[in-house]
């Protein structure tokens, strides 16, 4: 004997009434279930072959705001076109503007669709429209489908006629409709589920609530609970949420913080003192060049900190001041060093925060956005974040770096983790840390690391070993959400921003 739960049992009798087969949501209204009590019934029923789930994918098209508006005067091809029928055939197209009252802007539009239609030509010497036909052409698939949608409001796509279907794709491209998509559900009973409903449903008295009375009395041992099932489908809803970029971000200040990691943020414009100078980057470094910094036009020209602090760079430049280093050998320039960046690095604001902090032990993170004049491509972006942080204490090591930077990888979820050598104008010794991406085949760098030199950190007063390190976080959010093209990220798609899920 086959034992039905309650919201089984009406949702087969209510399938009965409905001639034995609809949509879910007929269902719904019908019997007062919600779509999930019915879905998850459904699936009972499907598992003991009483009812056969069809799935259906449905497009629906309304028109947008153009699209109304065409509809009601006509497509701007036909306009001007009916214009020069009048004109006798031929018109200027510096009238067209104000003989049929349409903006200018939607002048090349119509021109293309006139000519793209073969409804007229152009006469580029003389300015003017030239229809190629006597006769009016008839509506095209494309205002027919038009009227359609101005008439109904909404259309299914699939259950248009194959004349007008294929041309739904063509007024999408012309920015004229918006279409949804979502997936149909109906239930259909089999011969068993007839059968079974002829002879009579049996419910089993199931709980599904379990309340305190049940517990107190004890009721509840002689109970059956009901079990749920968690890969029952629902409908799809899409709740506002925290972009999936942002999401990582706040993953990677979360770690930081809780690694006792304090953050500091500072100004995305800086002078070239903090973004080069301070680190011991020559005024001639190739970074330097218009290629890859964007200096700024107005003002051009930034304050320099403290005279002391700047003459002590300077020297430490020109012949390594009291460091025991030679310097570059070279003539420091204070204004090449006032001129204005948008920061290529945070590891300006690392420095920035040194000159002031000096103190052990100090612990210190940003992530934040910097900027670099790269051409946009599916690696590369002209802005990005950067993941940036040192390390203060009496007697740390580059082991001690290292260490740091697994534990935060590995939080991430990167656990193949190695630290190749490497070179930065402001580190001695250098690193860079790797990450094996098994589908790529191939290492990606996450960051560069190392100490600061002695000539970095002599002007700013430091006496003690600095661990310093900085990297890209779209890297990381690109392995984490699986993406290779970094351009998804900032292209706002609504689409792929819904499909990413809330919980990475
Ligand atoms: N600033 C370097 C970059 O932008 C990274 C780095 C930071 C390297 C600190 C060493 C120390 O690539």
């Amino acid at each position: 004997m086959v034992k039905l739960r309650e919201n089984e049992q009406k949702t087969l009798l209510v399938l009965e009434k409905l001639g034995g087969r609809a949509a879910v949501e007929q269902i719904t209204s019908v019997s007062g279930l919600a779509y999930a009590a019915i879905m998850r019934a459904a699936l009972v029923l499907k598992a003991k072959r009483l009812v056969k789930i069809h799935e259906q994918k449905q497009t629906t098209v309304t028109l947008n705001q153009e699209g109304k508006l065409y509809a009601q005067r006509g497509l701007p091809e036909r306009r001007t076109l009916n214009a020069a029928y009048q004109k006798g055939g031929e018109i200027s197209i510096s009238d067209i503007p104000h003989e049929i009252d349409m903006p200018s802007s939607s002048i090349p539009i119509a021109l293309a669709w006139l000519i793209q239609k073969d409804w007229a030509t152009i006469d580029k010497d003389k300015g003017t429209v030239r229809l190629t036909k006597k006769q009016k052409p008839p509506k095209g698939d494309d205002e027919k489908l038009l009227a359609l949608l101005a008439r109904k409001g909404t259309v299914v796509v699939e259950e248009l006629d194959k004349s007008l279907r294929h041309i739904v794709a063509t007024l999408r491209r012309r920015k004229l409709i918006d279409t949804k998509e979502r997936t149909l559900h109906e239930l259909e009973l089999t011969e068993q589920g007839w059968k079974l409903i002829k002879k009579g449903i049996e419910v089993s008295e199931e709980v599904s609530q379990l309340t305190p009375e049940l517990i107190i009395t004890g009721k509840w041992r002689r109970k059956k609970l009901r079990k749920f099932d968690v890969t029952a489908p629902g409908p799809t809803v899409y709740p506002g949420k925290v972009h999936p970029l942002q999401q990582i971000v706040q993953c990677a200040r979360e770690i930081f913080l809780e690694m006792g990691f304090t953050e500091i943020r500072g100004p995305l414009i800086e002078t070239a003192f903090w973004n080069f100078d301070a680190l011991f980057q020559p005024q001639d470094h190739p970074a330097r060049e218009m290629m890859d910094t964007f200096y700024l036009a107005n003002p051009k020209a930034g304050g320099l900190p403290k005279k002391s602090l700047v003459d002590a760079v300077a020297k430490t430049h020109e012949n390594g001041w009291t460091t025991g280093s030679k310097g570059w050998g070279y003539k420091w320039s204070r204004e090449e060093a006032r001129r204005l960046v948008l920061r290529t690095h945070t590891t300006s604001e690392t420095i920035k925060y040194l000159s002031k902090h000096k103190t052990p032990p100090i612990k210190v993170f940003s992530v934040d956005r910097v900027y670099r004049n790269e051409k946009l491509t599916y690696k590369n972006t002209a802005e990005f974040h950067q993941i940036e942080g040192i390390v203060v204490d009496k007697h740390v090591t580059l082991r001690d770096l290292m260490g740091t930077l697994k534990t935060f990888y590995t939080r991430f979820g990167l656990r193949k983790v190695q630290f190749w050598p490497c070179y930065f104008p402001y580190t001695e010794p250098s690193a860079q840390a790797v990450f094996y991406v098994p589908k790529l085949k191939r290492w990606i760098e996450l960051c560069g690391m190392g100490m600061f030199r002695p000539e970095v950190l002599a002007p700013m007063g430091i006496r003690y070993p600095v661990l310093a390190w900085g990297g890209g976080l779209e890297r990381l959010a690109m392995i984490e959400l699986g993406l290779d093209d970094i351009r998804i990220l900032y292209g706002n798609s609504l689409g792929w921003i819904r499909r990413t899920p809330l919980c990475l």
